[in-house]
């Protein structure tokens, strides 16, 4: 799992590739609007889209985690069906709804009954390299799949600087955070955190996503509970509950990048005092890189290696899922 955090840069390039070679992909004329449907691991790709081209697409860009499809998707929506593995119930059900309504769509999956039905109605799919020790460690393929797909189709502008300059930043990143590095701040926020309840903020936006990410990556690599939320939104309700004492054993991750808008920006050391007069204890990770998508990469590799040494630490292997796997063997086999 460690392996596969650290070497995200040269799963954003196969990814973009695989995005960028698909065949006969849907005409991108007249189209009114954009949805990912994935879960877990694989809706996130779907996140990170829409934080990272909300305000530069002409285009609505919807995200639906779940088994039924907008009202509003028909013949002019373009319907991305993520799930790495291919057989997630919510994602299958988004498909069939889709084929049934003429949405055009495009699978991005590494195979599983997704890959076989796209291939049976012709729908075009991003054919994602397997092996990833579980979607959520197929991040890079997953985003940049959908990414390097919708490129193609004209509806967002060629990512290839951006994608240079997160390679590097991510390659960089890898080496700090190799687990021989003695001076590694993905180590050291693990221990940090130690056995205490992790809150991460970030602003909305790329800082927002990364910050659900690094909950989801700390919820399933680390096995512990771990929460997330948004700035300014956090201060209109959250900041409430940081009351006198109610902050002990409490940690907060505040994620911060150069691009936050800057009445955002300035609410951020008022919030975190106010948290740390409850009695939380606070610390402020910095993303790096120009653009956004490296900004927002490097705070999710960090966020992977941390949960991943968080997970080792407290004696558990990152990768097996049990409870996700119970899960969907149980509603599978029908038995509740
Ligand atoms: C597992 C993980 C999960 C899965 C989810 C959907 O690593 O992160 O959240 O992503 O259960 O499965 P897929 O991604 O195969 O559609």
């Amino acid at each position: 799992m460690l392996r596969t955090v650290l070497g995200l840069a040269a799963q954003c390039q196969e990814g973009y590739t695989a995005g960028r070679t698909v065949r006969e992909l849907p005409d991108a004329s007249s189209l009114s609007s954009v949805v990912v449907c994935g879960m877990g691991g694989s809706g996130v790709s779907g996140d990170f889209l829409r934080a990272l081209y909300r305000d530069r697409l002409a285009l609505p860009l919807d995200v639906v985690k779940g088994p039924e499809l907008p009202e509003f998707c028909g013949r002019e929506s373009l319907v991305l069906c993520s799930s790495y593995s291919g057989g997630t119930a919510e994602t299958l059900a988004c498909f069939e709804t889709a084929s049934q309504r003429g949405c055009r769509i495009v699978s991005v999956t590494a195979g599983g009954a997704l890959g076989e039905r796209s291939g049976e109605r012709g729908v075009p799919v991003v054919p994602l390299p397997g092996g990833a020790p579980g979607p959520r460690a197929a991040l890079g393929y997953l985003l940049f799949g959908a990414l390097g797909a919708i490129e193609s189709m004209g509806l967002v502008p060629s990512i290839t600087a951006d994608l240079e300059e997160t390679s590097r930043v991510l390659e960089d990143l890898a080496q700090e955070l190799d687990p021989g590095e003695a001076d590694n701040l993905a180590k050291d926020l693990a221990a940090w955190i130690g056995e205490r309840v992790a809150v991460v903020w970030g602003a909305d936006g790329i800082g927002s996503v990364a910050a659900s990410r690094w909950k989801t990556e700390l919820n399933e690599n680390a096995k512990i509970p771990a929460f997330a939320a948004s700035l300014p939104e956090l201060d209109h309700n959250e900041v409430v509950g940081w009351s006198e004492g109610a902050g002990k054993g409490f940690v907060i991750l505040a994620l911060r990048h150069d691009g936050e808008h800057p009445e955002v920006a300035k609410r951020f050391p008022a919030s975190i005092q106010i948290a740390e007069e409850s009695g939380a204890e606070t610390r402020e990770v910095r993303a790096r890189g120009q653009c956004s998508l490296a900004r927002v990469l490097s705070l999710a590799m960090l966020g992977g290696a941390t949960s991943v040494y968080l997970g080792m630490l407290r004696g558990f292997d990152p990768t097996p899922i049990e409870a996700i796997d119970r899960l969907k063997a149980v509603l599978e086999g029908g038995d509740r």
